[in-house]
């Protein structure tokens, strides 16, 4: 085989191993293609370890003993497969155990400094580079606050303040865009703040069932908790996403948004502690700038949540549908026209579907839910897309059943899957596109086919969550406003590169460039969603936050005068910007 065939075919088989494991999950990934966070990237010209002004031994443990010994110093959880780590051994069986686990989202969530994204761990301490490459704290933070209470969220953000030091934030890890992560930082880990319950909840806006969560409770754990309550949350496609940080701060998509909207929709309450160091209450009544603006504004930039409270609903029955298919021929775009087509009547009944188009013309819908509907509704709302199978006969497999509760329908068919490294990019679809078949206009299902046929021909991935916030939320925040009248988010990208970081710069242009452009084009009134979109998204503050920029800007000036909480794209990003 000649040089530029075996190219091609690794090309491919990176391709194929993406989207094997991209079918089973499909929202794994992270990317980016400005530099991981570093100094110069800092727009303050923070102080840096090395730098005269970065602390000495004894004022870390001065802070240390002020947080009651919960500092950690970071060492790479891939150390053991390096020489180069001062204190750790290389160990050959530990680093074959960290490179077959490095997929699994606990590997990192478990530590305060591994992000899931690599392209942020810029290779400092990479458990597939050989032995003897480096082995560093680089881009990672090298020190954490493990915080349990509110005293440790001001400690720590007082010796951030007080040494001129970038903070961040961290949670899980699970962040697209470089938010939880910075080299010279110190990080405030929120993960072991665990408390949950169940509480009545009353206010001017809403009374009933309410789930109050610290700040550190992932989705599937605050599922369990209303689920044995009969209640449901509404909550992300993975599970050990955290659920009161950058997921509900940032909007939050859930099979259970066509029905109740947002995950930011559902807040009732945030604990949060300000850059100033005052822990105050937020809700629509009470420091309601500060409600609407961790409502849907971005994690990581208006203050710290010590804790969220957000409405819990009665559980219900729920149908699921899954649904495959392969077509060699262009009839596979047809049909992938019509599902597109079939996808707002669904919609309307509150249901929310999650699927692929895959290369070598296959199609994959491996989780579609009908919260409080039966699957022979399901079946029924789905007809169109059948239909138009059978008429082309193509052959698919088309399966639909009933279970007596949401999490039920949620642990089968959504089960953990493994970290998907992309390069990423992301378009919130309008509604409006599904209404209009004038052929004289481009904003059509059928340039909306185009669009996602461009991506998957030049060797792209493109997931689909055909899902409608419209529902006005009582409590008004801060979500993108093309949320409420949209009908679809595109999740796209290209393979992480994980041997040349100069590759995925290169193809984070060619997302943005190429796979992006064309359906940008042809949706002027959409936007992107800030969670989930390309790093190097022009305009990035009327793309991920619409008109709620300026307002969005005050509030954090007004909370945040210093810029304490900062990150790539994160509101107020270049300096609090004019
Ligand atoms: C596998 C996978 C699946 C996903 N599925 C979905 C999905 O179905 N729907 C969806 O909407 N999104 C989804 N996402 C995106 C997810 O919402 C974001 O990655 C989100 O930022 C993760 O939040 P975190 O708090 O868990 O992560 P982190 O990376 O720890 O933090 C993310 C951001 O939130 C900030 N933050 C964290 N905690 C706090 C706090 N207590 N106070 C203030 N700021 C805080 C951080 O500073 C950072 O800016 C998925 C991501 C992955 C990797
Ligand atoms: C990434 O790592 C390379 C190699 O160690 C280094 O030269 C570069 O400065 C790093 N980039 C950033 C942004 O940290
Ligand atoms: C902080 O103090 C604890 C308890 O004394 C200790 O175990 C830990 O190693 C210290 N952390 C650092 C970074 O020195
Ligand atoms: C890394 O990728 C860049 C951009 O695609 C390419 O020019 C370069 O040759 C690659 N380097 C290696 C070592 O493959
Ligand atoms: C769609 O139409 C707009 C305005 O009519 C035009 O600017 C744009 O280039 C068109 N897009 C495509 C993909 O043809």
């Amino acid at each position: 085989m000649d040089e530029s065939k075996k190219g091609r075919l690794r090309r491919f088989q990176v391709q194929v191993a993406a989207w094997t494991s991209i079918a089973v999950l499909m929202g794994a990934v992270w990317i980016s293609i400005s530099p991981p966070a570093t100094t110069s990237a800092s727009p303050q010209c923070r102080c840096f370890p090395g730098d005269k002004c970065w602390p000495d031994a004894a004022e870390w443990a001065s802070l240390n003993n002020s947080v009651d010994g919960r500092l950690i110093a970071t060492v790479p959880v891939a150390a053991v497969c390096h020489d180069g780590f001062p204190g750790v051994e290389y160990d050959a069986e530990k680093c074959a155990e960290a490179r077959a686990n490095w997929l699994r989202p606990e590997l990192h969530y478990q530590t305060m400094h591994s992000p899931m994204a690599p392209f942020f761990a810029n290779m400092s301490c990479d458990p597939f580079t050989p032995r003897d490459a480096q082995c560093v704290i680089g881009a990672y933070v090298p020190f954490a606050v493990n915080a349990f209470t509110s005293a440790h969220y001001k400690t720590t953000i007082s010796f951030a303040t007080k040494h001129n030091i970038r903070l961040v934030i961290r949670n899980t890890g699970h962040d697209y865009m470089g938010k939880s992560t910075g080299a010279g930082a110190l990080a405030l880990w929120t993960h072991n703040i665990k408390h949950r319950k169940v509480i009545d909840y009353q206010s001017k806006a809403y009374t009933g069932k309410a789930l109050r969560v610290g700040a550190g409770v992932q989705a599937f754990e605050a599922q369990n908790t209303a689920n044995a309550a009969g209640l449901v949350v509404v909550e992300g496609r993975c599970p050990t996403v955290g659920f009161a940080g950058g997921y509900t701060q940032g909007g939050g998509t859930s099979p259970l948004g066509s029905k109740f909207g947002l995950a930011a929709d559902q807040v009732l309450e945030w604990e949060v502690v300000t850059a100033r160091g005052d822990l105050l209450t937020a809700t629509p009544d009470e420091n309601a700038d500060l409600y609407w603006a961790l409502a849907g504004g971005g994690g990581g930039t208006y203050g710290v949540v010590l804790s969220m409270t957000v409405k819990a609903h009665k559980n219900f029955p729920t149908a699921g549908a899954t649904l495959t298919f392969v077509e060699p021929t262009d009839k596979y775009w047809d049909i992938v026209q019509a599902f597109l087509l079939n996808t707002p009547a669904v919609l309307k009944e509150g249901g929310t579907l999650y699927w692929m188009v895959m290369p070598g013309n296959t199609f994959y819908m491996p989780q579609s839910y009908l919260p409080d509907g039966m699957a022979t509704d399901l079946e029924a709302l789905l007809l169109p897309t059948i239909d138009a199978l059978d008429q082309a006969g193509i052959e698919y497999t088309f399966k639909t059943a009933d279970y007596p509760n949401f999490q039920d329908v949620l642990k089968t068919t959504n089960a953990e899957h493994d970290i998907v490294e992309i390069n990423l990019g992301g378009r919130i679809i309008p509604s409006s596109l599904f209404n209009n078949n004038n052929n004289n206009n481009n904003n059509t299902v059928a340039s909306l086919t185009g669009a996602i046929r461009n991506i998957v021909d030049n060797g792209g991935l493109v997931a689909g969550v055909s899902m409608a916030p419209s529902r006005t939320p009582e409590s008004p925040n801060s979500a993108h406003p093309a949320w409420r009248s949209s009908s679809l988010f595109v999740f796209l990208g290209s393979p992480h590169d994980r041997k040349n970081m100069t590759a995925n710069i290169v193809m984070q242009n060619v997302v943005t460039e190429e796979f992006m452009a064309p359906l940008e084009r042809i949706t002027p009134e959409g936007g992107a969603y800030l969670n989930e979109a390309a790093l190097n998204q022009a305009d990035f503050q009327h793309a991920f936050y619409g008109s709620n920029y300026p307002k969005l800007l005050s509030i954090k000036k007004k909370n945040d005068p210093d810029g304490i909480f900062w990150g790539p794209t994160a509101v107020g990003r270049l300096r609090l910007d004019p």
